[in-house]
């Protein structure tokens, strides 16, 4: 495998840097002379479906899809222009479109629904296999917690996907992206639970329909807002039918992501029902953290998130130093311990070790009944029993409610203190020494 894991910078990897897509079959730089040969796709048609219907999903026999001429699609978002643009992933850019609610006929701006178009840049190294997959899977998948295709457009050298919009955008955006307050909201612990909840319905639903279907990409990127912060998964060009009969496992090329992919897919190919569990824990823990799965710009030995956390995730004593600061403690430890616990079982090395989905959102659901206690409660934002240290969110630039200690500043005055601690403790007089005993006290705080 020439691009799998242990190499983030290797020059194969797909899109966002930590990104790993094996690419024999794969479409790089492809550019259609004709359009693509979809057997049955253009035979596609789409009806409109209440959705309410089917508060449990549905799995429909055949995509219920509309097919999209590129005029249409580029009357929708008024020629793709910039200032639709909601995000930009490894398939391609995604612009914001006006339709017709019951028809989805392009219609101007402000009238109808919203839908957001994914148009396939013809230098993707994603391509034609993910793109059929797609529209293959998720044209056929009605649940609520799994967003909705519209239809598609295959034409010459275009490819586009339409999807229902999700007006709160990615939860990645929200967990990482800084700076941008107004855009991107801090999530409180009932919230972060509420999406939680909400992503693992969508992967109970993939794993107990009739043929379990493994979803293989379960990352913070792809789970998607919308406007009452209710979780969807979106992309399922990576999505796998479930193994058969006894079988276990299904064996395949790697593929999925840094920091998500489970270490017996990654190790061997053998892909699991329970693979996606691990994806779900690495999710549970960033949504936990608000820290990333993979990020080298954290000290060193902190790079891999799963890696660094297993170990805190089992001290009770530590657990608060890693639960998300901007909470700025407003959660009840004993709902955090217990998300900590689920977390461990998810990323357990082992598939057999790991809980069904199933068995994940009843224990997320037990964990959101639980309040905080009136001591957490009367905690004062800062001194507060599970906000006593963020040790492993220094760095971080401040923001409100961020204790000093967790910013870049903090960092810096603490070493002052320190050096003049030792510099007192040096000359070992009575006086100075006392002094930097107080220095050094307060340093600690
Ligand atoms: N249905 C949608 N409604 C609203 N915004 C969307 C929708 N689909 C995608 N987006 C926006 O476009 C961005 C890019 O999405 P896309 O799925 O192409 O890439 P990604 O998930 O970030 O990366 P990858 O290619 O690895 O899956 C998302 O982060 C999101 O902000
Ligand atoms: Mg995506």
């Amino acid at each position: 495998m020439g691009n799998c894991v242990g190499t983030p910078d290797s020059p194969n990897l797909v899109h966002k840097e930590y990104t790993i897509k094996d690419l024999r079959n794969g479409s790089m730089g492809i550019t259609y002379k004709q359009a693509p040969q979809i057997n049955t796709t253009s035979t596609y048609s789409y009806k409109r479906i209440d959705f309410d219907e089917y508060p449990d999903g549905k799995i429909l026999e055949e995509p219920n899809l509309r097919v999209f001429s590129f005029a249409e699609l580029k009357n929708a978002t008024v020629n793709f222009k910039p200032d639709a643009i909601l995000g930009e992933g490894g398939f391609g850019r995604v612009y914001k479109g006006w339709v017709d609610e019951s028809t989805l006929s392009p219609s101007k701006a402000g009238v109808g629904i919203v839908v957001a178009v994914k148009k396939l840049n013809p230098e993707s190294m994603q391509g034609l296999d993910e793109w059929k997959n797609e529209v293959d899977f998720l044209g056929r998948l009605l649940h609520p917690n799994l967003v909705r295709l519209l239809g598609y457009c295959l034409e010459a050298n275009e490819l586009l996907l339409v999807y229902e919009f999700m007006a709160k955008g990615s939860l990645e955006n929200h967990l990482f992206k800084r700076g941008s307050s107004s855009t991107y909201q801090q999530f409180s612990w009932e919230r972060r639970l509420k999406i939680a909840i909400g992503a693992a319905r969508g992967l109970t639903f993939l794993h107990t329909s009739e043929k379990q279907i493994i979803y293989r990409d379960f990352k913070a990127s792809n789970i998607l807002l919308d406007s009452d912060f209710n979780a969807k998964l979106s992309d399922f060009g990576l999505a796998k039918v479930g193994p058969t009969g006894e079988k276990s496992h299904v064996t395949t090329r790697v593929m999925g992501t840094f920091g998500y992919a489970a270490p017996e897919y990654v190790a061997t190919g053998h892909l699991y029902v329970k693979s996606d569990v691990y994806g779900f824990g690495v999710v549970l823990l960033e949504l936990m953290t608000s820290l990333r799965a993979l990020d080298t710009s954290r000290p060193s030995g902190q790079h891999n998130l799963v890696d660094f956390a297993r170990p805190i995730l089992t001290d009770r004593r530590k657990l608060a130093r890693l639960i998300d600061p901007r909470l700025e403690g407003q959660y009840p430890f004993k709902g955090a311990w217990l998300a900590a616990q689920l977390t461990l079982r998810c990323i357990a090395n082992e598939p057999r070790n790991r809980p069904s989905m199933l068995e994940v959102v009843e224990a997320l659901e037990e964990i959101k009944s639980i309040k905080m206690t009136p001591k957490e409660d009367d905690s004062p934002q800062n001194g507060g029993q599970n906000s006593k240290s963020n040790g492993f969110h220094r760095g971080r630039v401040c923001g409100p409610g961020t204790p000093l200690r967790d910013c870049l500043y903090g960092q810096i005055v603490r070493k002052i203190y320190k050096i003049l601690f030792v510099v007192c403790f040096y000359y070992m007089e009575y006086y100075s020494f006392s002094l930097g005993v107080c220095i050094y006290m307060h340093a600690c705080l």
